[in-house]
């Protein structure tokens, strides 16, 4: 398994549709999977149950995935590194991590058309107070993100070549 970590609109999940082809391997977006296995979207079970049991469906999930699907490229959602000692459960599975690693402004124009569909970000009222939540939060995420084996930046590259970076540290 490679797992692929990073802010939301990193391009995790592009990357690693590429990424998976290129290696041969099943591509899994923990956040679809989670949305497959629950019969409920993301914002749904946010809005319903809250993010303290979408924090623990999350873990159960990963978790699930390391052990049924131990040869797939995996990418995670934004904050499933940050919560229920995920990245140490990660590293005792022994799976590599790759960290897309974008600029607060990037991903403040990434994300700036695509809030609504986000439930951390939904109600930012402005390009400036998105900016300011990114910045301040991409700060409380650091340490978990620097976990992370490899850290790949992303700013100003295309989806083919970050997957190609990717697939050549793999297959080294
Ligand atoms: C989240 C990121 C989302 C999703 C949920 C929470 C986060 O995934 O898991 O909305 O805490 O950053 P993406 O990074 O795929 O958008």
């Amino acid at each position: 398994m490679i797992i692929l970590i990073g802010y939301m609109g990193s391009g995790k999940s592009s990357v690693g549709k590429v990424l998976a082809q290129k290696i041969q391997r099943d591509f899994v977006d923990l956040d679809a999977y989670i949305e497959e296995k629950e019969q409920r979207t993301i914002s749904e079970i946010f809005e319903t149950d809250g993010e303290i049991k979408f924090r623990m469906l999350e873990h159960r999930y990963l978790k699930e995935l390391l052990e049924a699907i131990p040869n797939c490229v995996l990418s995670l959602g934004g904050g499933t590194p940050c919560y229920a000692g995920n990245m140490e459960l990660i590293a005792h599975y022994g799976v590599p991590t790759f960290y897309l690693k974008a600029s607060i402004p990037n991903l403040t124009d990434r994300l700036w058309g695509e809030r609504k569909s986000r439930p951390l970000i939904k109600y930012q009222e402005s390009k400036e107070q998105l900016m300011e939540f990114i910045g301040k939060h991409l700060f409380e995420r650091h340490p978990y993100y620097s976990k992370a084996g490899v850290t790949i930046l992303v700013d100003g590259r295309s989806i083919e070549e970050i997957a190609t970076e990717i697939a050549e540290i793999t297959l080294a």
